[in-house]
């Protein structure tokens, strides 16, 4: 077989077979395959597409390139979400002790972040000294004692992802569904759980800009799923706002805390809870609506602050921090942002949220770069507020005041007011099965 003619087949539009994906995959993680003949491959997917049997066996191949963890002990019971990412998404941090406390287990191994903020592994971080490498002993039977343990990614979890992910970024080749697709299903599938809820995103903050896109790509992600026997559905849900008040790291584990204490901001809640209800509704086999009066008694009772107490405790976190938790709010320095005129507030550009938020040092540009766990920005105002000139509409919180010059000419950028009460989009647009 010969990489040559492999690629020579997709570029013609025609279907590749298992063993010329496996070859493909194989040989670009033994380094037998070029950069070069990979990258012209990937671009070959990206002008024709995959078949739904192409896009399995691409899945498959990547999935079995590293370890694959097995969570069989668990009876069925091991649920997992992945968010296609945004801006001020915590939802990991609110969800993971919900669902443990109702009878699930949540064994999920997490990543850092690339771009705006970190992620759910960086954001644990803020909690004093989390411990986020447990072995894989360790992960497991913290799984069984108590249901959940969140950990960093295994270094050899789909190593085939992570170099065909480098190389994708810088040859322009990330946005086409089958590699979006296989790229995310493969980790998950790798990571063994039984039954997965995507949070497929979409708008300005997000990978997939419209609802059309973003139901593609559930689509292709639910199909490999069910190919694997495992159980999928996915929430397409509206990124073009972040989600909450906080972005940033230690502030976005805060405003985790204010949720599940039942203070937390309403479109936050609603996105967790019915994430959460559908996650209990398929491994405990309940209805969405006895589902979600489970999710909803969870939090008003107390019950999954207790968990999220008893996990961070397990993993060596500052545990005082969710009693106190205003002590997450302690950057040096905080510089208020104020209306430049009076009016509605029209826009709040997740992205550019996002990228004011890693101006001030919440987030990563390259791989290496130290994150500040206490930089970011807390939004006083949500679309559709009416203000008046000069109030404020956030809070910068950076180490360094010498930040806040760039972040503030972003939000100047990003932030509109207009006269007019502007439209707002739904969280929730639908539910894929
Ligand atoms: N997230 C992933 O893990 N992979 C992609 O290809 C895109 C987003």
């Amino acid at each position: 077989m010969r990489m040559y003619d492999i690629i020579y087949k997709k570029r013609q539009g025609h279907e590749l077979s298992k063993e010329e994906i496996d070859f493909a995959i194989g040989g670009f993680v033994s380094g037998d395959v070029p950069d070069y003949q990979m990258s012209a491959l990937a671009m070959a997917i990206c002008f024709n597409g995959m078949s739904s049997r192409e896009t399995f066996y691409l899945t498959d191949a990547m999935m079995r390139s590293g370890d694959v963890v097995d969570l069989s002990r668990f009876d069925g019971l091991c649920v997992d979400k992945h968010s296609t990412g945004g801006v001020g998404d915590k939802t990991t941090l609110i969800i993971a002790p919900i669902v443990a406390c109702l009878g699930a287990r949540v064994a999920k191994m997490s990543g850092r972040g690339l771009g705006f903020t970190g992620g759910t592994v960086d954001k644990l971080e803020s909690l004093g000294s989390y411990r986020s490498s447990l072995s894989s002993e360790e992960f497991l039977s913290q799984v069984e004692k108590i249901g959940i343990a969140v950990t960093g990614q295994s270094g050899n979890l789909v190593p085939a992802d992570k170099k065909l992910y480098a190389l994708r970024d810088v040859t322009a080749t990330v946005d086409s569904i089958p590699l979006i697709a296989s790229s995310i299903m493969s980790k998950k599938l790798a990571s063994g759980a039984h039954a997965i809820v995507l949070d497929v995103k979409c708008g300005s903050g997000a990978f997939m800009k419209n609802e059309a896109d973003a139901t593609l790509l559930a689509e292709a992600m639910i199909d490999i799923g069910k190919q694997f026997g495992r159980r999928v559905c996915a929430l397409i849900t509206d990124m073009s706002v972040p989600l909450g008040h906080f972005v940033g790291n230690s502030l976005e584990v805060y405003e985790a805390i204010q949720v599940l204490s039942g203070k937390g901001e309403a479109r936050l809640t609603e996105l967790c809870v019915a994430l959460a209800s559908n996650m209990i509704s398929m491994v405990l086999g309940l209805s969405i609506d006895e589902a979600t009066e489970r999710v909803l008694d969870a939090i008003s009772s107390g019950k999954a602050l207790d968990k999220m107490r008893e996990w961070i405790c397990a993993q060596g976190g500052d545990v005082s921090l969710i009693d106190s938790p205003t002590a997450l709010l302690g950057a040096k320095f905080k510089h208020e942002f104020r209306a430049s005129k009076s009016g509605y507030i029209s826009k709040i550009d997740a992205e550019g949220v996002g990228i004011a938020s890693m101006l001030l040092g919440a987030g990563r540009a390259k791989k290496d770069d130290e994150i500040d766990h206490f930089a970011g920005i807390e939004l006083r105002a949500n679309l559709g507020d009416s203000v008046c000139e000069n109030d404020v509409i956030a809070i910068l919180y950076a180490s360094s005041e010498e930040l806040f010059d760039g972040a503030v000419s972003k939000l100047d950028e990003v932030i509109e007011i207009s006269p007019a009460v502007p439209q707002k989009s739904e969280l929730i647009k639908k539910i894929v099965f």
